[in-house]
């Protein structure tokens, strides 16, 4: 099937399943451009715990999903791809996160939605990298905390909340690939240039960088930021959207270690769904994410915390 009788048949099973596409800004344009809603993790979830659809098509990757699905037990949730995982929930399995929680009683436990649903029954409340802060800050400041699964991200709220956090040591393996010695030999030629990164990135990169924020707060710096021109340390997929939401302006991907066809960042999670593996998971309403209710129920404790403190 071409590319545009792809496109019309997913536009007809959407409306014959009462489907709703959410896409993350990191998904192929393809994907991005089919989609009912495309935004980041915290908005993800937000349109996920209210959207009235039956079926919730999850352009994302696995740990997106599932918390699509915590939140709506009785729709369907289906994922392009199930292999659409990712390296911070992969490096934090429940029984090693349970040994290492273990050792800190009395501690919260704050975790990045980027873990499994395991991950969230053991923890207190959630954060995405838009809300972190705001979470950590939510506590009392004499309250110990665990900070889960994402090192750097972690650091970067232990500087701005001046929090003394315990942390996993996980990472991004896309936003652990920024080259700083290529960043700052790119800056010295675009001289003028704001260096927008996100929190995931690691310490020396978020150093240099003039904005930190997730993937919507990036795109809506750049919208209103004066400057012309923005060096974006994340996933190459927000620049899609960012040209045309920031149309005239000039875009450069930060530089990754390796020389790939882009220069850029791409995460290899996100980029394996395709228009046809969504095409393919809409007609057949599989893969299917499935979640036993008693996980679930203590999974959707710590995910509404979150969302009653955004
Ligand atoms: P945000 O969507 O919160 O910006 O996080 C980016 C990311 O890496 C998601 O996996
Ligand atoms: Fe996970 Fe990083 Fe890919 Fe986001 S970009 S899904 S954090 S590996």
């Amino acid at each position: 099937m071409n590319k545009q009788a792809l496109i019309d048949e997913i536009l007809q099973l959407k409306k014959e399943k009462k489907a709703v596409i959410l896409a993350h800004y990191y998904q192929e344009k393809d994907i991005q451009d089919i989609a009912d809603f495309v935004g980041d993790s915290l908005e993800l979830s937000k349109k996920a715990a209210t959207t009235d659809a039956e079926m919730i098509v999850f352009a994302g990757v696995h740990f997106m999903a599932e918390t699509a699905k915590i939140l709506n037990p009785e729709k369907k949730v289906v994922l392009p791809d199930m292999n659409a995982g990712c390296s911070l929930a992969d490096g934090c399995n429940a029984s090693d996160f349970k040994k290492w929680k273990d050792q800190y009683p009395g501690h919260k436990v704050v975790t990045y939605i980027n873990c499994s649903a395991s991950i969230k029954t053991l923890s207190d409340v959630v954060c995405t990298s838009s809300n972190a802060k705001k979470i950590i800050e939510s506590f009392p400041g004499d309250e110990p905390i665990l900070f889960a699964p994402d090192r750097n991200l972690g650091n970067y709220l232990k500087k701005t909340t001046g929090r003394n956090l315990i942390l996993w040591d996980g990472s991004c393996v896309v936003h652990e690939a920024f080259s700083f010695d290529k960043l700052i030999a790119l800056y010295k030629e675009y001289p003028g240039a704001k260096i927008v990164a996100h929190p995931e990135s690691e310490a020396q990169i978020l150093q240099v960088a003039h904005y930190i924020g997730s993937t919507s707060g990036m795109l809506d710096y750049i919208v209103k930021s004066n400057a012309e021109t923005f060096i974006v340390a994340t996933e190459a997929g927000i620049l899609y959207q960012l040209a045309e939401a920031a149309k005239g302006k000039t875009l450069i991907p930060a530089p990754s270690y390796e020389d790939n066809a882009c220069a850029c960042s791409e995460c290899a999670f996100m980029k394996l769904n395709t228009l046809e593996k969504l095409y393919r998971c809409i007609k057949n309403g599989y893969p299917e994410i499935t979640i036993n209710e008693p996980l679930r129920l203590e999974a959707l404790k710590p995910i509404q915390r979150m969302l009653e403190l955004s």
